[in-house]
């Protein structure tokens, strides 16, 4: 039999982790023959409702849900992870930015950083969900002596989601026949959706989304939507983005170990290796390639406009001064 995937996701009573538990139990996340062991952290003023969510879970009797485990304590909920979904953190009201919520979330990633080195499995691979997620995946990797810094990653696929999203009805098309566009930077304002390369159409008969819909939209409606989007819904719902934020880091660790099917690449931010002029020392949202099970790499070989290589940078330095706002906590 397969051995289970041993799969940790923290703040799981939260509005994210009640979208995205039961899609993993499902085998949406990992593949349909790879059996899971969810191992479910909270506060301890969240571990009722999280027992309750552990109830719903066995509830479903899913075939590939092998274990649950509920925790308050880091060095539990990590023990022998394979996987692990850093969610739970303070989510932005109205009126405030992501980077507003570093004092508050930023120090949750020091000892979550130092229970993953202790006790998570060694070649655990990380996800940051929780904002301001670059910053914090940054905290938490600064812990890391034993698990590779290269693991540790943060979400922007939702932004690239949203990019194909926005095209995708633009054009009325199938998200699925849209291709290769991605996100540059934080997962902020700064960041910089890349629609450059981007077609639409069947596998080898796309066309170029950019002739079919021309810049002026994609340099204006679009850029300034896909940028804005967390805190159009958070205005919209009174709550920040849930359901697609929990599908978006499935889709983040379902292409990391199954591959990104027909794209080139997908939108993660990784720790920059230098790539493109962005320093070393931030996790910037990058194209990667996915080489293998586990394996990505920077697309290093694009061509990209002067202009977009000073949005970029901008990004870069938004990064560098977070890292300085959190200079105590690494
Ligand atoms: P939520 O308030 O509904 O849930 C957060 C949960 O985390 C709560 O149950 C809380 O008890 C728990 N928690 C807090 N501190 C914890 C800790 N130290 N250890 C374990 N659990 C802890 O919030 P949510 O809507 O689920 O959002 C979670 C985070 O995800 C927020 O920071 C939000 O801004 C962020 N987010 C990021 C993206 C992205 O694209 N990167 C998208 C959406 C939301
Ligand atoms: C999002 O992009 O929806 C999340 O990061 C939540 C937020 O604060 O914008």
């Amino acid at each position: 039999m397969t051995k289970p995937i041993r799969v940790a996701v923290t703040g799981a009573a939260g509005q994210i982790g009640y979208s995205l538990l039961f899609p993993i139990a499902a085998g949406d996340m990992l593949g349909p023959d790879q059996p899971v062991i969810l191992q479910l952290l909270e506060l301890p003023v969240a571990m009722n409702a999280l027992e309750g969510v552990a109830m719903e879970l066995t509830d479903c009797a899913f075939p590939l849900l092998h274990g649950i485990e509920t925790s308050d304590d880091p060095m539990v909920a990590f023990k022998d992870a394979d996987v692990i979904m850093l969610v739970g953190a303070r989510p932005r009201t109205a009126g405030q930015d992501r980077a507003d919520l570093i004092k508050a979330n930023g120090p949750i990633f020091t000892g979550t950083g130092e229970a993953i080195d202790a006790v998570a499995a060694d070649d655990a691979k990380i996800i940051v969900v929780g904002n301001p997620c670059n910053t914090n995946a940054l905290i938490a990797s600064s812990r890391a002596k034993r698990i590779p810094l290269k693991n540790y990653t943060a979400m922007t696929r939702l932004d690239q989601n949203r990019a194909i999203g926005q095209i995708a009805a633009k054009l009325g098309a199938a998200p699925s026949d849209v291709k290769n566009v991605f996100v540059w930077g934080n997962h902020s304002d700064s960041m910089v959706p890349d629609f450059s390369l981007a077609t639409v159409g069947g596998v080898g008969e796309g066309r170029s989304v950019t002739d079919l819909v021309g810049e002026e939209w994609l340099g204006g409606e679009f850029d300034t939507t896909v940028r804005t989007r967390g805190k159009a819904i958070i205005n919209a719902r009174g709550k920040s983005s849930a359901a697609s934020a929990a599908f978006s880091a499935i889709n983040h660790i379902h292409d990391w170990f199954l591959g990104t099917g027909h794209n080139d690449f997908v939108s993660m931010a990784v720790p920059s290796d230098g790539s493109y002029g962005i320093p070393e020392g931030i996790i910037y949202s990058f194209p990667c390639r996915i080489t293998g099970p586990w394996q990505y790499e920077i697309v290093k070989d694009l061509e990209v406009s002067a202009e977009t290589l000073e949005r970029m940078q901008k990004s870069a330095n938004e990064l560098l001064s977070e890292r300085e706002a959190v200079q105590d906590l690494l």
